[in-house]
């Protein structure tokens, strides 16, 4: 499927360039799918725009773009509708080729570093982290096939005062932290903390462990390290559940740069960027101010001579631009954290550590909200166990797929119900919040991934039942199939829009619109009872089809089973 509409947005800036001169070549055509059968394929409204522009009627403007404009090869002849609307509609043998040409995107030279995923040492993960490794393994999916070089880094949270506690009341306790599973690594801190506040004796010890943890005394160090394995074990079982790509390999976490902590305030010292308030050391950037007026600061080092969140993340930038040679840095955070993100992102380029090559991008997201509208908790008020979520959504794709036959049951259970969590997740503007509902998320109508997952299975079994394989599209007769037709080879188009805005829902709601259309075309268009060239040729664009669904659910992480 290659993308036609793109070489009909130059044509059309080319034709504008022509009749207008070469500044307006530069007008963005604004091409866009039509909105109704009867404009043809594609409109464009670069006609008002000029007109605008200029000072003259659109209509008129309309007439002289499309006599300097060269479709002839590609588009019946371009009409003019309303107060200046470009119409163009490809020919069937254009709109035919496209469909059978290979889909390519050069490689890019450019390299992205994704910062997703990044659950806290000691605490299960929430769904606000599913969110972030969700998203984050798509956009990775959509970076790669568009090009990029794509690094991962998953940023967890395993360094801070917190384990100097734990340590001290794991020794108080007569503990190993080995013999503790994550749910109790999680327990041992809730008593370490009220150790620590109600004992000073204790608060003391665990600050003096702290400071023993961070110059890096060994068997505090074998501690931590004990309880970070743990954890890791246990996020890479939710990995697994969630096929996610994320590897041991990927963890780039908070403790990686304790040792380049001092340096960052020194640089940032002689550069002037540092005041001290109330004993600590912060940067006060302009622009910057909270609701009261009063400016806002980056806590770089704590009145205690910690170092915090803030030092740790300028710290990271400094890596992913001097070492991993980052193009672009992109940091899939729920929105609750775009401050911190703007203020990093504006030290960094005040320090000098963020060059203007190099574009650093917060990807927010809303908030999981349980069935009565507020944040998903549990009924005593914390935190939802993810795995068990998880398993409640495979065991509701299993209920789904009682009777059927030839289906592999358990592997298409995991499929259909982690396909489902993370298309509902996908599929609305990342931004917004949206409610955990496994009975919307697992039906198999409407925009949800079993229905598209159905509709590429269904494929499957069509194209195995027609016994001869058909990669040439020739006949487009009908509607129906004219639609379906125009819709794949927007595939690449799609793909390229969701590495430049990083919103997978794009690329969903594309997939929604193809499995809609496709089964407009079942409607309306027999395949196998369909005859000679017609038949090869629907064979064709089912096989098309399947393709397009098959790679978009990849790129989206899901899994798209043969039969269900
Ligand atoms: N661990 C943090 C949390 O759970 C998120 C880290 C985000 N990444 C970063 N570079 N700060 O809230």
């Amino acid at each position: 499927m290659s993308a036609v509409l793109p070489v009909l947005a130059t044509r059309l800036s080319t034709a504008a360039a022509a009749a207008f001169g070469a500044s307006s070549g530069a007008f963005d055509p604004e091409l866009r799918s039509a909105t109704k059968p009867e404009f043809g394929h594609y409109q464009s409204n670069l006609a008002l725009r000029l007109g605008n522009a200029l000072g003259r009627p659109p209509r008129e403007i309309a007439a002289q773009l499309v006599a300097a404009l060269d479709v002839a090869d590609l588009c019946e002849t371009p009409s003019i509708a309303g107060p200046g609307f470009i119409n163009l509609t490809l020919k069937k043998s254009t709109l035919a080729a496209a469909v059978n040409a290979p889909r390519l995107f050069p490689r890019r030279d450019q390299r992205v570093v994704v910062d997703y995923s990044q659950p806290n040492v000691a605490k299960r993960m929430h769904v606000g982290h599913l969110r972030s490794t969700v998203i984050g393994d798509a956009l990775c999916n959509v970076l790669q096939y568009v090009g990029y070089d794509v690094v991962r880094q998953n940023h967890v949270g395993d360094w801070g005062t917190q384990y100097g506690m734990m340590i001290e009341q794991a020794l108080a306790e007569e503990l190993d932290a080995k013999d503790l599973d994550l749910q109790g690594l999680q327990l041992l801190y809730e008593r370490s903390r009220k150790h620590f506040d109600a004992d000073s004796a204790f608060a003391d010890k665990s600050r003096r462990r702290v400071v023993l943890l961070q110059s890096g005394d060994p068997e505090t160090r074998a501690s931590w390290r004990r309880m970070v394995d743990v954890s890791l074990a246990d996020f890479e079982q939710v990995y697994a559940l969630l096929g996610s790509k994320l590897t041991r390999a990927d963890v780039v976490g908070e403790s990686a740069y304790n040792d380049e902590l001092p340096r960052i305030v020194d640089d940032l010292t002689a550069a002037g960027l540092l005041t001290e308030s109330d004993g600590a050391l912060c940067a006060f950037l302009p622009g910057f101010k909270g609701r009261d007026g009063r400016r806002l600061p980056v806590i770089v080092r704590k009145s205690d001579g910690g170092f915090g969140y803030s030092a740790t993340d300028l710290a990271a930038v400094r890596h992913r631009v001097d070492t991993l040679h980052a193009d672009r840095i992109v940091y899939v955070v729920d929105h609750r954290q775009a401050l911190h993100f703007e203020q990093i992102f504006t030290l960094a380029r005040t320090a000098g550590w963020l060059p203007s090559t190099t574009t650093a991008e917060h990807i927010g997201f809303g908030t999981v909200l349980g069935p009565d509208g507020k944040p998903f908790k549990t009924r005593a008020g914390g935190t939802v166990k993810l795995i068990s979520l998880l398993d409640e959504a495979v065991a509701r794709a299993d209920a789904l797929l009682e009777g059927r036959e030839g289906v592999d049951r358990q592997a298409t259970a995991k499929a259909v119900g982690i396909g489902a969590v993370k298309y509902a997740d996908l599929s609305s503007d990342r931004g917004n919040d949206y409610v955990f509902d496994l009975d919307r998320m697992v039906a198999t109508n409407g925009n949800t991934g079993p229905y598209l997952q159905y509709a590429h299975a269904r494929l499957t079994r069509l194209l195995s039942k027609a016994g001869e394989a058909h990669d040439q599209v020739t006949e487009l007769r009908e509607p129906a199939e004219e639609r379906l037709a125009l819709l794949l080879t927007g595939f690449a188009d799609v793909v390229e829009q969701v590495a430049e805005t990083l919103q997978p829902h794009r690329l969903c709601t594309y997939l929604y619109d193809v499995a809609t259309a496709l089964s407009v075309f079942y409607e309306q268009c027999p395949v196998l009872a369909g005859e000679g060239d017609i038949r090869a040729s629907r064979i064709a664009l089912c096989s098309a089809t399947r393709t397009v669904l098959q790679d978009g659910l990849g790129l989206l992480g899901i899994q798209a089973p043969d039969a269900m």
